[in-house]
């Protein structure tokens, strides 16, 4: 899973990949093989691009059975395997139709099907549903997991929905800005973020960024935090001595705190006194923006339907091993494992 803001570069990479362009630096292996010198015919991948080139003057059929013509598949072999990718994909009921007479994500699901019915050892997807609605989108995307598994490819799939990536991917890479900032499993990217940008761009609702500084804890020992008035305690053991040792060395030192939002919770007792800006009810859970009493505002999420009018009194709970922290330039404090 290749995930980014737009222009980050995840469609240039696939291209380099696949042998459309060339890499100015670096090596590109292919199972262990190099194949920067090699042509995109010989490296053998199927790619799905982001504007789905479908040949205009063939029927979805005609698109689906083209790659295996091109490999003198037997007739049967390759009508066994157009039927089968036809239905998996929801696509089997036009077969018969031009791409011009198919909307936008019938042409998209067309596409997906001329590259699998390759079972090709490598596919290059970019933003393979972008134009399905959303329910449509929930189908597909099952679809691709279970044809994965069944005819276990290796996919390099472009999105920017995170929620895709998450679902989809067995590892993760996060770009920003044409650079790597993070490869990982979705669990360990959602637990350990390694920057503030995976931190903002992995999850939904966002991990709420405060910006804060180091200050002395209001009793005891230890390390907290400024929210506002108050001075949040820290639990250091949730993090790897050095990294919380060294910014606490740097005294007063600004960093970043995260926090997400199913960490936060409200309630009548303890944590910080806050303000409720307003709820937005979606009936599973409600998302609730407060702001801390002369500090940040938050993002809480709490399940089920809370109702909670704007201007009514809060008390904002973390709960003490989800808190990140990350250094004035963004780089997250190692975590203890
Ligand atoms: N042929 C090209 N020549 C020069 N610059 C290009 C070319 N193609 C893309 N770029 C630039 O390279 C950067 C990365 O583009 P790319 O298409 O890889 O982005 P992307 O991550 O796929 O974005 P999106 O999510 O919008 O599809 C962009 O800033 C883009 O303007
Ligand atoms: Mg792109």
């Amino acid at each position: 899973m290749l995930v980014g803001p737009s222009g980050c570069g995840k469609s240039t990479l696939l291209r380099v990949i696949a042998g459309l362009e060339s890499a100015t630096r670096g090596a590109v292996k292919i199972a262990g093989r190099v194949v920067n010198d090699a042509s995109p015919q010989e490296r053998n991948v199927a790619m799905v691009f982001q504007d789905y080139a479908l040949y205009p003057h063939l029927t979805a059929r005609g698109n689906l059975e083209f790659p295996l013509k091109m490999r003198h598949m037997a007739k049967d072999e390759i009508a066994r395997r157009v039927d089968a990718v036809a239905r998996s994909l929801a696509i089997d009921r036009w077969l018969d139709r031009l791409p011009k007479q198919l909307s936008g994500g019938e042409r998209q699901r067309v596409a997906m099907g001329r590259a699998l019915v390759r079972e090709p050892s490598l596919s290059l997807l970019d933003e393979p549903l972008s134009n399905l609605d959303a329910r449509l989108r929930v189908q597909v995307r099952a679809e691709i997991k279970e044809l994965q598994r069944r005819i276990r490819t290796t996919m390099v799939y472009v999105t920017h929905d995170q929620v895709e990536a998450m679902t989809l991917g067995d590892r993760v890479a996060v770009l920003d800005g044409g650079r790597l900032q993070q490869v990982d499993t979705p669990a360990a990217l959602y637990r350990a973020p390694c920057n503030t940008f995976v931190a903002g761009f992995i999850g939904n609702p966002p991990m709420n960024l405060i910006e804060t500084r180091l200050v002395a804890p209001e009793s005891g020992e230890g390390v907290a935090i400024a929210l506002g008035p108050v001075a949040l305690s820290i639990d250091t053991r949730h993090f790897a001595g050095e990294a919380i040792v060294a910014a606490r060395a740097a005294g007063g030192t600004v960093l970043t705190a995260g926090v997400r939002p199913e960490h936060v919770h409200l309630g009548d007792e303890g944590g910080v006194l806050a303000t409720v800006l307003h709820a937005e009810n979606l009936g599973h859970e409600t998302l609730v923006h407060v702001g801390i009493r002369g500090g940040p505002r938050l993002l809480a999420r709490a399940p089920g339907m809370v109702d909670l009018a704007p201007g009514a009194t809060t008390r904002v709970v973390f709960e003490p091993a989800e808190i990140h922290l990350f250094d004035a330039r963004g780089a997250a404090l190692a975590r203890s494992r």
